[in-house]
């Protein structure tokens, strides 16, 4: 099939008053008021659903991710609207390769269409696109579409979207492994020196914040192997609704959840500051 031109690459920044404004959303719902400093730097949304929601009218799994990319991509406006600075998007797994033979060829192709068709208004909003996952086996026609996605909206600032396609955490997670234990047999690295921060420097996005909200759609209650690492300290939602059926509301309705709640990081509350830091007392609360 012939598929339609996209623009042509950028050879500068644009500043940030030269996006275009996120798309209103189709039923004219406006979103809360937040204190911008309250607002998740990131949120990771686990898009589930989609073979309930086409079961449910009679129609192939597959017009299930079909109707998905719209939630995405409301989702994604919506996210602008109120100041999120990152969204990653588990849309394939390590382990989604499972699935029948016919399915992860669909998919394999959605995402590439998906990427070329929603590359232009990416870019317009200021999205910067990233990719999240293994490369071994995963098609090179999905590689080859990321990477130019990547290229492509490099020096966007709005927003990051992490496309996370044959992503798995714990993958991702013994490839830093595998690669750090490379740099200290190289003498690259003191083990002495290793430390969280060193080792996340060799994850697939160094510069990723960790996850401050975690959405998985259609009532089901884990993370499946997303955003290990970067949850540790994640508020998690889980919500009813099946991913075709979810937008940017929902998405709004979980950050209300986020700023009503007290992160804790391990600590406790109420939290109090001792006259040095250094050795706090033992009358903090518990
Ligand atoms: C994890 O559940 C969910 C995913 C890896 C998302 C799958 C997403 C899609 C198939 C397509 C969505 C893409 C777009 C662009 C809308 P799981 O089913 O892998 O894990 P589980 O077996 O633990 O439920």
């Amino acid at each position: 099939m012939r598929r339609p031109q996209q623009s042509a690459a950028r050879t500068e920044a644009r500043q940030p008053h030269e996006y275009r404004e996120p798309k209103p959303h189709a039923g004219g719902a406006q979103p809360p008021d937040f204190p911008r400093d309250l607002v998740p730097r990131h949120v990771a949304l686990v898009m589930d659903g989609n073979g309930r929601w086409a079961k449910e009218r009679g129609l192939a799994r597959t017009d299930g991710h079909t109707a998905g990319e719209a939630s995405l991509f409301d989702v994604v406006e919506g996210a602008a609207q109120i100041g999120v600075e990152y969204v990653s998007a588990y849309a394939f797994s390590t382990e989604n390769w499972k699935r029948s033979p016919e399915e992860v060829r669909f998919l394999m192709g959605f995402n590439i269409e998906t990427i070329h068709r929603r590359i232009d208004e990416m870019d317009e909003l200021g999205v910067r696109i990233r990719w999240c996952g293994r490369r071994p086996r995963l098609w090179k026609s999905v590689i080859r579409e990321l990477e130019i996605a990547e290229e492509r909206t490099k020096h966007n600032t709005r927003l990051t979207l992490a496309m996370c396609i044959n992503y798995g955490g714990r993958a991702e997670i013994v490839d830093a492994a595998a690669a750090l234990a490379e740099d200290v047999r190289a003498g690259k690295v003191d083990p002495k020196n290793v430390d969280e921060q060193l080792f996340a420097s060799y994850l697939d996005e160094p510069d990723m914040p960790d996850v401050d909200l975690f959405i998985r759609s259609s009532g089901e209650q884990r993370t499946s192997n997303f955003l290990l690492w970067q949850s540790a300290y994640a508020e998690m939602v889980f919500d009813d609704v099946l991913w075709p059926d979810f937008d940017r509301t929902h998405m709004w309705k979980a950050v209300e959840s986020y700023v009503s709640r007290d992160r804790r990081y391990g600590g406790a509350l109420p939290n109090i500051v001792t006259a040095d830091p250094a050795s706090p007392a033992d009358t903090n609360a518990r």
